[in-house]
């Protein structure tokens, strides 16, 4: 089979990674990619924003399947273009990818279908939703409605701060994405991240990892797309996956199929834990970055197979086996990540760190320059590697990490510490 992988991060590069492993690849394309995807396929030079572009390449290349690695594409139409030209997607169409376009969508949806989530209010006018802050008090948690790239959402712990969050959200600081928000219950627990392949009626569990969203050592600083995760989430019993399935994901794969929407891909359900049970927090409607490079080196299938019988409607025929070890990575960041980055520094010795049995580098944001590796991102390199236990995966990745001479570049040094404290 050929097939054309839309992305250029270190989540696409996981899955070139684990797509170049199956036999029934017969050529992979990436657009655009990047230099470590370089090594599992061929990159070109194609804009995921110019569906007619996509579906020419397509067309020219016999390609037959596309796997789009983002949200933004999907959110855009991409899926639509290409199933319109008669072109094998995996991927949700723009109406299902509103799970993770539209927040006031997604909470409607639960409404209907009675699935756990934060109570909320939606609004377009400050006044109200000053008043439904009021009436709630603190902590309460104010989300852009729209896609606003990890930014739009204020967990604000005093009533000030979250009546400053409506302003700002109402007075464009997330510019559409802002024209309405929504504020919520503020959840306590533990968070994890769910995993579904999903071909339209059928959602298979495709596994439990957690992740580091805050940019300092201890879970402090400013919010960023992951520093880190690790696989799987040790909190996810499972009892709890299958209560998820039941409450959340199957409800949600119901009530999208009702609409007239239904969901192929994959659906990525951030949970919270609670004492009351597992609540939704948000769907993305693709693999989480980091989480895809933990959860690619586990999985024992053929990746391919997996994504063709989601893309026609097999997916009940089908299963998903992991391997027992747990996997962790660490995310190497430009210095400044993520407020302001610093571009174009040397990275060397990726490949030594590299080289180890079961030790991976993803690509992240790098550039080749003149034959010389460069960063030309905010999130530049995961480092991945597989351990008998997390406390295991963790000691074998940042011994990996310590291989990269990248003086501009830092990492956390604590990836994975609520696992291993409970392993400890
Ligand atoms: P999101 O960008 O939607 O992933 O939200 C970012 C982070 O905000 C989540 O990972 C949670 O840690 C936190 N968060 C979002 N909604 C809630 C909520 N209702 N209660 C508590 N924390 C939340
Ligand atoms: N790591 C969080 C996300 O991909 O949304």
């Amino acid at each position: 089979m050929k097939v054309l992988l839309i992305g250029s991060g270190g989540r696409e590069h996981a899955l070139a990674w684990k797509l170049a492993a199956s036999p029934v690849l017969t050529r992979l394309y990436a657009a655009p990619g990047n230099p470590g995807i370089a090594a599992e396929a061929e990159c070109v030079a194609l804009d995921a924003a110019d569906h007619a572009a996509v579906v020419a390449f397509c067309r020219d290349k016999a390609i037959d399947l596309v796997v789009v690695g983002p949200e933004a594409p999907l959110v855009a139409g991409l899926a639509d273009a290409l199933a319109g030209a008669k072109i094998r997607v995996f991927g949700p169409s723009a109406a299902a990818a509103r799970l993770e376009g539209s927040k006031s969508f997604t909470k409607e949806l639960c409404d209907r279908q009675g699935i756990p989530t934060a109570a909320y209010g939606r609004f377009d006018n400050a006044l109200a939703a000053h008043e439904y802050i009021r009436q709630h008090g603190a902590p309460i948690v104010i989300k852009a409605d729209g896609l606003a790239a990890g930014k739009g959402v204020t967990v604000a712990m005093t009533v000030d701060e979250a009546l400053a969050a409506v302003d700002e959200c109402l007075d464009g600081g997330f510019g559409a994405a802002g024209a309405s928000v929504v504020v919520e219950e503020f959840l306590e627990g533990e968070e994890a991240s769910f995993f579904c392949l999903c071909d339209g009626k059928t959602a298979l569990p495709f596994g439990t990892a957690q992740d580091h969203k805050r940019v300092g050592e201890g879970d402090t600083g400013p919010n960023t797309g992951g520093m880190g995760a690790y696989s799987p989430a040790p909190v996810m019993t499972e009892a709890l996956i299958e209560q998820t399935m039941k409450e959340i994901i199957e409800p949600t794969m119901r009530g999208m199929a009702e609409m007239g929407a239904p969901f192929t891909g994959v659906l990525y359900a951030g949970l919270m834990l609670t004492k009351d049970g597992p609540k939704l927090i948000e769907y993305n409607v693709r693999f989480g970055d980091p989480e895809c490079q933990v959860l690619m080196p586990r999985l024992k299938e053929d990746l391919l197979l997996l994504m063709n019988a989601a893309a026609d409607g097999q997916l009940a025929h089908m299963s998903a086996r992991w391997r027992d070890e747990a996997a962790l990575t660490v995310v190497l960041a430009a210095k400044g990540y993520p407020a302001n980055p610093e571009k174009g520094t040397i990275i060397r010795g990726v490949e030594q760190a590299a080289d180890g049995e079961d030790v991976f580098v993803f690509h992240a944001g790098t550039a080749l320059r003149d034959g010389a590796l460069m960063a030309s991102g905010g999130r530049v390199l995961n480092v991945t590697a597989l351990g008998g236990t997390v406390t295991d995966a963790q000691r074998r990745a940042y011994a990996a990490v310590d291989k990269i001479d990248w003086p501009e570049g830092f990492c956390r040094r604590d990836i994975g510490w609520r696992a291993v404290q409970r392993e400890g």
